[in-house]
């Protein structure tokens, strides 16, 4: 698939050299930022941390925050506000970042996501893995209820953390391992890049407080109600996936309907290649995000973390 970028204007307020580590252009989109660390202290976050596993974090809370704490005597509490005031700012709320290839197992890349997610709040609990984080596959054959794992679907775009009672401010997506991948990069859309966003936000539905179930996977048997669109500092945020959202009348069902019709057809939205052992955070308020589909194949294997969560009070 040919990538799609997004016109938006270039954000340049983040870039900047730093002791150990760099704020750069993302080259893929013109709204996110991709960081660059200095690859010996990088290694060295690695080194300090071996006695740190991915169970140890499952089981211990604290032991998050301690990794990424382990990364602010590093790289300095200019990581951490960097990275929040990225994530908050309304133009960007994004960014990349990888291990540069100085880390490669399967531990270590769970070890970093959740030192980078925790410099920003603590991760919710993840109801479809019974922790705070959850790797998923995607290959050829599935038989799945929802479209996360099926491999040739467009996912279409939507947030995170529709059908839980915690906020989810921010979600990190991280590649684990690709093999005979085509296709399948995430999809985003930034909605200030949404030519129909005042069409449907000040729409009399906007506010109305739809039912959310999720299918049986997501382990969670909770209905919960929430209104599409709400302000936080004067900008309109969403909260939106189709699959699980229940309309109650043919009226609420077409707004849902040409809602998601219209983010489909956005010409804004961009495709994000991700390599292996980097990740992507994102503001999960203003970012929509979902996945382009992959080309057939048999060997297809790709495996993917994913992490939401709050902000945590400054
Ligand atoms: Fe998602």
């Amino acid at each position: 698939m040919e990538m799609t970028q997004c016109p938006a204007a270039r954000q340049e307020a983040f870039i900047q050299r730093h002791q150990g580590f760099d704020v750069e252009v993302n080259l893929h989109h013109g709204r996110l930022y991709h960081v660059v660390f200095d690859e010996a202290i990088l290694s060295r976050f690695f080194e300090e941390t071996t006695k740190v596993n991915a169970q140890h974090l499952e089981y211990v809370p604290h032991m998050r925050f301690m990794l990424a704490s382990k990364l602010k005597e590093l790289f300095g509490q200019q990581l951490q506000d960097v990275l929040r005031g990225i994530l908050l700012d309304r133009n960007s709320g994004g960014f990349t970042l990888g291990v540069q290839n100085v880390a490669s197992t399967p531990d270590d890349y769970v070890k970093f996501g959740t030192a980078v997610s925790h410099l920003i709040g603590p991760g919710n609990f993840d109801s479809m893995s019974g922790t705070y984080y959850a790797r998923f596959l995607v290959k050829d054959t599935d038989k799945s209820d929802s479209y996360l794992r099926q491999a040739y679907r467009l996912f279409t775009l939507h947030t995170d953390g529709t059908f839980v009672d915690e906020a989810t401010d921010w979600l990190l997506m991280m590649k684990f391992e690709e093999r005979n991948a085509v296709g399948g990069e995430s999809r985003i859309l930034h909605l200030d890049d949404w030519q129909d966003l005042a069409r449907f936000a000040e729409h009399p539905l906007a506010s109305y407080k739809f039912i959310y179930k999720s299918p049986p996977s997501k382990n969670m048997a909770q209905m919960i109600q929430r209104r599409t669109f709400f302000k936080m500092n004067g900008k309109f945020c969403i909260s939106f996936i189709d699959q699980f959202v229940q309309p109650e009348t043919i009226e609420q069902a077409q707004y849902l309907h040409d809602l998601s019709d219209s983010m489909e057809s956005a010409k804004n939205t961009a495709t994000i290649p991700l390599p292996v052992g980097d990740l992507i955070m994102l503001n999960n308020l203003f970012w929509l995000h979902g996945r382009a589909p992959f080309q057939k194949n048999a060997d297809l294997h790709r495996e993917l973390m994913r992490q939401r969560g709050m902000f945590s009070e400054a």
